[in-house]
């Protein structure tokens, strides 16, 4: 039984077998609408979520299999009546499949360490592979082979997106540069760094760490940032945050540095006049709404292959 729930664990052919499973699935989806019959998902959610929630139930749906949206604040886990291993015990005798968004990345290994079956990470704080396989297909199909592609990451980089970044890109060739504030609080996590530097010299990418706006993005292909205010960022934080990340934020100076080709990503939800300017996110570069329908897509694909179906 597989698990997702980093990319660090998953291969670099088994990566490429899921974008292609996405690029199949999207192409055809008819092909795929009985693979999930009588199929159960249950999506464990302590956090919002628009894209994660909407885009999993609707691809078990058009497989035809169903899926339960089950808020962890509704739970005798969070009134502190049972256990994490507990919880997943009893919905491995209900589902086939589980999915959850959670705080805390030791939490969702607690998950995965009882489940008796698949599970998938949805997001936890330090990362979100689910959003990255989507971001890669979608490169791909904007910019076509992965390896040797350069991709520029802006903003908080303490951040669950760029270190599955930093796993997802190392690891399928594409040099991957990270431009956020020096702080340790907003650079991502050094054993992160060291495990996609050594990922990334395997299959020829640089993985580098600056905090330089302008070098990151210099002649990339890609241009990323996500948002300064993370769903477990507290509301206090925001005016403090906005100061040390204001550097960082894409402007249509900043992304006139990349390639004159360069599409312009964020995983959404998007604050305009933050992470980005309005100009940016609303300009011809970016295909944040093409990233955003490839989850669906990249998801079935991670479903099919978690249940044996691909
Ligand atoms: N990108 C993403 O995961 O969005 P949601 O928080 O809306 O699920
Ligand atoms: N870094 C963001 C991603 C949202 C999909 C967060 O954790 O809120």
């Amino acid at each position: 039984m597989q698990h997702l729930i980093s990319l660090k664990d998953w291969s670099t052919d088994e990566i490429t077998a899921i974008l292609d499973l996405a690029d199949a699935v999207k192409a055809a989806p008819e092909n795929y609408r009985d693979a999930m019959q009588r199929r159960m998902l249950v999506m464990i959610f302590e956090k919002p979520s628009l894209r994660t929630r909407v885009s999993f139930e609707t691809g078990i749906c058009q497989m035809g299999g169903n899926a339960i949206f089950y808020d962890m604040a509704t739970s005798p886990l969070a009134a502190g009546k049972e256990t994490i291993a507990d919880m997943v015990k009893v919905l491995s005798r209900y589902a086939d499949l589980l999915m959850a968004r959670l705080f805390e990345h030791r939490h969702m290994k607690e998950l995965a360490a009882s489940a008796e079956i698949p599970v998938i990470n949805g997001l936890t704080n330090f990362n979100h592979p689910c959003q990255v396989l989507a971001d890669l297909q979608t490169i791909r199909e904007k910019k076509g082979p992965l390896a040797g592609l350069t991709l520029a990451y802006l903003g908080d980089a303490n951040n669950n997106v760029t270190h599955s970044l930093l796993y997802g890109c190392s690891k399928v060739g594409v040099n991957i540069r990270v431009g956020c504030p020096a702080d340790p609080s907003a650079s991502p996590l050094p054993a992160v760094v060291a495990d996609a530097t050594a990922a990334g010299r395997a299959a020829g990418a640089e993985v580098v760490v600056t905090h330089d706006p302008a070098e990151a993005v210099a002649g990339a292909d890609v241009v990323y940032t996500d948002s300064w205010m993370s769903y477990h960022i507290p509301k206090s934080q925001m005016a403090q945050r906005v100061q040390q990340f204001m550097p960082y934020q894409v402007s249509a100076k900043l992304m006139a540095l990349a390639a004159a080709d360069a599409i312009f990503m964020n995983c959404l939800p998007a604050m305009r006049g933050y992470e980005q300017a309005a100009e940016v996110i609303d300009g011809p570069q970016a295909v944040v709404f093409d990233q955003a329908e490839n989850r669906l897509h990249a998801q079935k694909a991670v479903m099919l292959r978690l249940l044996g179906k691909a």
